[in-house]
């Protein structure tokens, strides 16, 4: 899968912790009707935590040129440690990335067990986009579409 173009997003939480986020690219679309998303998470990810507990989570579709941030996100350093610096806002309850040029808010809806990671799906709430062309992750190096 690692020859399987994507974009890179940054899943994020809001608990009476913080902010939580992860880099995930195994994300899509699921249904119109409703309106669902899903993401393939490690059963390990802290953000998996914080988006249970927050029973609401964020996709943020990266820009172009924020390689660091994507990397940053999918580190194991101290959660307060990966927000350093990131600039983001909160809207329905969750973090919105100034990074992102779609951010897409989801209820909680289901947890189901795929192995080692699970696949959480989420009725969307609210979406918010701007102009910007998206970074790409392709054969374990970032790009750009230009
Ligand atoms: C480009 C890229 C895509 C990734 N996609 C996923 C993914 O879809 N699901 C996942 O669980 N982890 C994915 N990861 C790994 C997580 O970002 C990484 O495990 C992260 O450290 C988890 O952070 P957390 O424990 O703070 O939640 C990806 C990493 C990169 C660099």
């Amino acid at each position: 899968m690692g020859r399987f173009p994507t974009g890179v997003t940054v899943i994020t939480a809001l608990t009476g912790s913080g902010p939580a986020g992860l880099s995930a690219n195994a994300v899509s679309s699921l249904s119109l009707e409703p309106e669902l998303m899903l993401a393939c998470v490690d059963r390990g990810s802290r953000t998996l935590r914080a988006l249970e507990e927050a029973g609401r989570f964020g996709f943020n579709v990266l820009e172009a040129g924020n390689a660091a941030l994507a990397l940053g996100f999918a580190s194991k350093r101290p959660v307060e440690e990966k927000w350093r610096e990131v600039g983001w806002s909160e809207r329905s309850g969750i973090p919105v990335l100034d990074a992102a040029i779609v951010w897409i808010g989801c209820e909680l809806r289901d947890v189901i067990s795929g192995g080692d990671h699970v696949i959480v799906t989420g009725e969307v709430l609210d979406v918010a986009e701007r102009p910007g062309r998206p970074l790409i992750f392709h054969e374990g190096e970032y790009r750009d579409l230009a």
